[in-house]
């Protein structure tokens, strides 16, 4: 006797050989687009130069002489002499910690390097002076602080 012909919609199960195959290529499919995420991070990541910014300090008449000038921040200060305004960043060009202002020098509190005040190394571990940073005075007499670059 033929089996009867049955009308309704096959069976939605799915073997286990199709499951492990699904989880497959969804986990290849996110270690993908994760790659790809990573790979476009990569190459649209800010040079330096890009990274840089422009501070507002306010008008120059603000500063003494001799006077100098931390940041708010405390990443840079600012030294006015007879000669110019000079500015220096306060990262130590050892391993980068913030380095710490003592009246006549700088010091490192990570590893003791030292900075005189005009940010040459008295001190090492760190091997190169403090980072000059460029000043400039805007057309209203304010000073513009570049950092970064
Ligand atoms: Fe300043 Fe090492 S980070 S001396």
């Amino acid at each position: 006797m033929p089996e009867p012909l049955r009308l309704d919609t096959p069976s939605r199960a799915i073997s286990r050989r199709d499951f492990i195959a699904l989880i497959w290529k969804g986990l290849l499919w996110m270690i993908s687009a994760l790659g790809g995420t990573i790979t476009l991070r990569f190459f649209t990541y800010p040079a330096p130069d890009e990274r840089s910014a422009s501070i507002d300090l306010g008008p120059v008449s603000n500063l003494s002489l001799n006077e100098p000038t931390l940041l708010p921040n405390g990443s840079a200060i600012l030294i006015p002499t007879a000669s110019g305004i000079k500015a220096f960043s306060l990262e130590c060009t050892h391993l980068g910690c913030q380095v710490a202002y003592k009246r006549t020098h700088f010091v490192c509190p990570c590893h003791g390097s030292e900075f005189a005040i005009d940010g040459t190394v008295i001190k090492g571990p760190a091997d190169r002076p403090l980072q000059a940073l460029d000043i400039e005075t805007s057309a209203d007499g304010h000073l513009i602080l570049r950092m970064g670059g």
